[in-house]
């Protein structure tokens, strides 16, 4: 595993656990361009806004953080999930095109280095309909002080750039299971720290 320590894109490594529900992948561990998640299943239109697929064990998870927050009043719908290779790889070209490479850089992955491709990451939309403002709607303070309970960490903090290559993503979720994401929580540090202290 690479350390957080090594700068961003250099001695990168492929990822040698692409389907375990703790697999790192980020600027320095890429997957393979033809990896596809097993299990990926199609979630549910009450639970997202379009053909959306998703790893079957953080999908169960979504559903049932989804639904607790709709008995609270919440709406809290996945509007992007597993991601391919070659679509990542699309993506981060129009960000490049549309905003210039250090924009791009610190807002999408590279292809292969998008938890996306994983399929145990989402982004998801509350009651104001805008991924991008999610941070302003009711959901997120909901979604920040729970989501850990379901088994999701938010997974690109504020402050926390350095170590994950990201700028904040208040919208962006990853399914690591309820002990490991209750242990991120508490302890208010990001995956990557986590591996750090772990090895
Ligand atoms: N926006 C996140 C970092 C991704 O592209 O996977
Ligand atoms: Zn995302």
């Amino acid at each position: 595993m690479t350390s957080c320590k090594d700068k961003f894109y250099e001695n990168i490594k492929v990822v040698k656990n692409p389907n375990d529900t703790l697999v790192l992948v980020n600027k320095n561990n890429k997957l393979k361009d033809d990896f596809i998640p097993n299990n990926l299943i199609k979630l549910d239109l009450k639970h997202s806004n379009d053909e959306k697929y998703l790893k079957k064990e953080a999908a169960l998870a979504f559903y049932k953080l989804s639904s607790d927050a709709k008995k609270l009043g919440y709406r809290i719908i996945v509007v992007s999930a597993y991601r391919s290779y070659t679509y990542q790889e699309k993506l981060f070209d129009y960000y490049v095109k549309e905003k210039g490479i250090n924009y791009a850089l610190n807002c999408s992955a590279k292809a292969g280095h998008s938890e996306h491709q994983t399929g145990l990451a989402i982004d998801v939309e509350g009651s104001n309909f805008d991924y991008d403002l999610f941070s302003e709607s009711k959901e997120f303070v909901w979604m920040r002080d729970n989501a850990h309970k379901y088994g999701f960490i938010l997974r690109y903090p504020k402050g926390k750039e350095d170590i994950t290559g990201f700028k904040y993503e208040p919208w962006h979720y990853r399914y690591v299971g309820k002990e490991v994401a209750k242990n991120i929580y508490e302890k208010n540090i990001t995956l990557e720290e986590y591996f750090e202290v772990a090895n």
